[in-house]
């Protein structure tokens, strides 16, 4: 799959959300240009108003302290985010309210209301203190899309313990780095987990980890499917005798509003995966006020994100967001195509899904995959869609709002970074028509620009970089434990601004258009995944001697992953083993689509590899541009003469 992305372009024609939708929206135009306009001109009256909504254990002293680029919101507040996505909801007299309705994949189904997993989360919360863990410890998390997931973040986050959920698909190696960097002595994981019909065997990784691992002392242990995972003892106690054991009785810690609430790697331009900080105040603001305005949630919704939590979306839009709001949300543990492409459509027609949040890389392989699948089901409980993850073509929009959205359904399509911790472009569902393709305008006290590196201005309709010029409350606050690197990364590139590694172009009505990494990121499937990591990953295995990797356009994920390889001398190629071999370093969603042996890179005199013209190789394109600083031109022939494997 070669086949080229299109993109958007500005005359797509804007779709209009219907009136009736539009007349019940909970923001409407006027709405959202006053909230906006007051966003900007009174960031401290807006956002302080906004927080003021949620409960705080003791106020704060000034809504920004920002000491650019390092930002403190609601400073000196006392606050917790458990509390107000649980305690909270209960006491508002939505205690039998479902706040989680679970389906597995192999079809078992749970509910737990807003006083049912408050309960949970109280005994969870015990239960790490009966461990030993502490307000300020890091607890690390891998475990599958089950309740378990959003209770056992929640109960971290009610006793002041920073969550760091590494996704259930990343390798041993990788889980063993985040926990050693974390500093977590905690892991909580599950026996296994359902997918497409097999059991993946995460307590097996989790072990294999923690013999990597050295920092790690103790393990909590779901018990997901057949529960004969071996157990260390002294080390390992199952999650349900833990829980069992510990009281229900617990009020939640009154955190400081800057308190640590979580750490996420993600992947960047260079060097290892990064520690995003996010913490406890600013976040819970964020995700709040996004999730009610984009989703525009009302009581009797059925919300439906379809992320994993290993990700910030399941952070913010599974579990704080909308439980924040009380919501009620769907979780499916499983593949979208167990037992077959119909199980999204079949999950949204038995349950009466309202709102759906997917990506466009599931878009297109619903699209691929055929309109029979949704056809067999009623989808008319639907009456909103979003995208998030990565452009959506306007191919697959127009699709999406046709065959899932049945035509009646606003598409929002949310641009937003795991370092944003919430939505940061969209076009608000009943306020103004979409263009498909086109993220949209900032939300409430988002100011964005598109610029050159140097930082000046672009004129609208031509690309440039993405960035935001002030500080907003979820934004991260730094690269756990490598302050240095965040002040670099984010904000040093373009100075005093930060600048997000996307390209983008603003039209005459001020839409945004995000069209993908200008770094060296990719985004496949709609997972962040660094070129370098692949690189050291294939230089790791004995046989590589240097490795490039670079992106290439794909019909269905978006991108796809290329390598160049040189071998050692005396090694033969053998491209089936270094797929195995990145898939066991960093996951299977790094592995490279394809591979060409080569026996150089193009390279400049001063040894930098040009990855434009890699780019076009892998593209099956012509190359073009300037040859003349590559210290050996003739390579380009000889790449472009080499089959990919
Ligand atoms: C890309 C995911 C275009 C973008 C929430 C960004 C998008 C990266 C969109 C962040 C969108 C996300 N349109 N591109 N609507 N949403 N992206 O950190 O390149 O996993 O920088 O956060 O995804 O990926 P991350």
């Amino acid at each position: 799959m070669t086949g080229k992305i299109e993109h958007a372009s500005h005359d797509e024609a804007p779709v209009a959300p219907p009136t009736d939708f539009a007349a019940r929206a909970n923001v409407t135009e006027q709405q959202y240009r006053d909230m906006y306009a007051r966003s900007m001109h009174d960031p401290e009256g807006f956002w302080g108003d906004t927080a003021r909504e949620l409960h705080w254990h003791a106020p704060w002293d000034r809504v920004l302290d920002w000491q650019s680029p390092h930002a403190q919101w609601f400073v000196g507040g006392r606050t917790n985010i458990a509390y107000n996505a649980l305690d909270r909801q209960v006491q508002r007299g939505l205690g039998d309210r479902r706040a989680i309705v679970w389906e597995g994949e192999n079809g078992d189904i749970r509910t737990y209301t807003y006083a049912e997993l408050l309960e949970q989360v109280k005994r969870a919360a015990n239960a790490l203190l009966n461990l030993g863990v502490v307000s300020g410890d890091r607890v690390t998390l891998y475990l599958p899309m089950i309740p378990e997931a959003a209770i056992a973040m929640l109960a971290c986050a009610r006793i002041g313990a920073t969550h760091s959920v590494v996704f259930g698909g990343f390798s041993v190696s990788a889980l063993a780095d985040r926990i050693q960097n974390a500093q977590s002595r905690v892991l909580i994981t599950a026996d296994a987990s359902y997918r497409r019909g097999t059991l993946v065997p995460l307590k097996g990784n989790a072990d294999a980890a923690a013999a990597q691992a050295p920092v790690l002392e103790r393990m909590l242990v779901v018990c997901r499917a057949d529960c004969d995972a071996p157990m260390q003892e002294g080390r390992d106690t199952y999650w349900h005798d833990a829980l069992a054991a510990a009281s229900s009785d617990h009020d939640a810690a009154p955190l400081d509003s800057e308190h640590p609430l979580f750490v996420l790697y993600t992947s960047g331009s260079t060097g290892k995966p990064k520690g995003v900080v996010h913490t406890t105040g600013g976040y819970m603001v964020g995700t709040y006020l996004t999730t009610r305005t984009v989703f525009d949630l009302k009581e009797d919704d059925l919300y439906w994100c379809t992320a994993d939590v290993g990700w910030i979306t399941g952070h913010s839009y599974i579990v704080y967001g909308p439980l924040l709001n009380g919501a009620s949300v769907l979780m499916y543990e499983g593949a979208p195509n167990h037992p077959d492409w119909a199980r999204f459509w079949d999950i949204t027609e038995r349950h009466g899904v309202t709102v759906l949040y997917t990506a466009p890389t599931a878009i297109r392989s619903f699209m691929r995959a055929g309109d029979d699948f949704p056809a067999r089901h009623d989808l008319s409980s639907l009456r909103l869609l979003g995208s998030v993850g990565e452009p959506i073509n306007p191919e697959a929009w127009r699709w999406y709002h046709r065959v899932i959205g049945g035509g009646r359904c606003p598409v929002v399509d949310t641009w937003w970074q795991t370092e944003t911790g919430s939505i940061m472009l969209t076009t608000l569902p009943g306020a103004f028509p979409a263009k498909p393709g086109t993220a949209g305008l900032p939300m409430f006290g988002v100011d964005p620009a598109i610029v050159t590196r140097e930082g000046d201005d672009v004129p609208d309709g031509e690309g440039g970089l993405l960035v935001i010029r002030k500080p907003w409350p979820s934004m991260l606050r730094t690269v756990y434990g490598d302050d240095e690197r965040y002040v670099r990364t984010y904000w040093g590139e373009i100075p005093g601004v930060y600048f997000a590694g996307d390209g983008a172009r603003r039209d005459a009505d001020g839409y945004i258009t995000v069209m993908g990494r200008v770094d060296d990121v990719l985004n496949v499937s709609g997972h962040r995944l660094g070129t370098s990591e692949i690189e050291s990953a294939l230089v790791g295995h004995a046989s590589v001697a240097e490795a490039a990797v670079v992106g290439r356009p794909d019909e269905v994920k978006g991108e796809g992953v290329v390598a160049f390889v040189l071998l050692q001398n005396g090694h033969t190629a053998d491209p089936a083993e270094l797929r195995r071999h990145v898939s066991r370093v960093i996951g299977a969603l790094a592995r490279p689509d394809a591979i060409y042996i080569a026996d150089a890179l193009p390279k400049t005199r001063s040894g930098k590899i040009m990855r434009r013209f890699l780019r076009q190789v892998a593209a099956g394109q012509e190359i073009s541009g300037d040859t003349s600083t590559l210290e050996d031109p003739s390579v380009l022939d000889r790449l472009a003469a080499t089959p990919a494997q």
